[in-house]
């Protein structure tokens, strides 16, 4: 009787020190999570992250002419996908790409289709076309 009393009353001393710790344990790894560049690191991939809005508005507003998957529809729009013209401009020479679009007789146009200012959707932000840029280059 007397024992068991005794051993109740160290058991319930134990617990109290773990839960402190434990307490202590969370307040630290919080701390360390919430301060510095750690929170960046995870924005690569996954939705709502700057690439996965760019394919968003991409899907809106490109694969009418150059298809669901960016590989291209025939008399409409060249595939995106492994593109040279692409990977041979700046993030910035691109976006201005697609404001100003190619005329079907522009010198550099290759099908003799015209692909409008804006891909047609003039509401897109410079941001917008950044983030439709950065999409693009995963698919180079
Ligand atoms: C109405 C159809 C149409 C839409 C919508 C459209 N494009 Fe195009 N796009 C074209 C055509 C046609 C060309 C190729 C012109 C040529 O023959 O040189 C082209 C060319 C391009 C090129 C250059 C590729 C190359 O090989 O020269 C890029 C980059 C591009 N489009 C991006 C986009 C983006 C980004 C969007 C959406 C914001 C978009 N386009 C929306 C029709 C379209």
């Amino acid at each position: 009787m007397n024992r068991s009393t005794h051993d109740g009353v160290r058991r319930a001393r134990t617990t109290r020190v773990w839960a402190t710790l434990a307490f202590a344990v969370a307040v630290a790894l919080v701390a360390a999570g919430c301060g510095g560049d750690s929170v960046e690191v995870a924005t690569t991939a996954a939705a709502g992250t700057p690439i996965a809005y760019g394919q968003q508005l991409a899907g809106e507003s490109c694969s009418s002419c150059h298809g669901q998957n960016f590989e291209g529809v025939k008399n409409l729009g060249p595939a995106l996908t492994d593109n040279h013209f692409i990977r041979d401009h700046t993030d910035d020479e691109l976006i201005e790409f697609i404001k100003e679009g190619r005329s079907k007789d522009a010198p550099d146009n290759e099908t003799g289709i015209a692909m409008p200012p804006y891909g047609g959707n003039p509401r897109l932000t410079d941001d917008d076309l950044a983030d439709i840029v950065l999409f693009l280059r995963t698919l180079q």
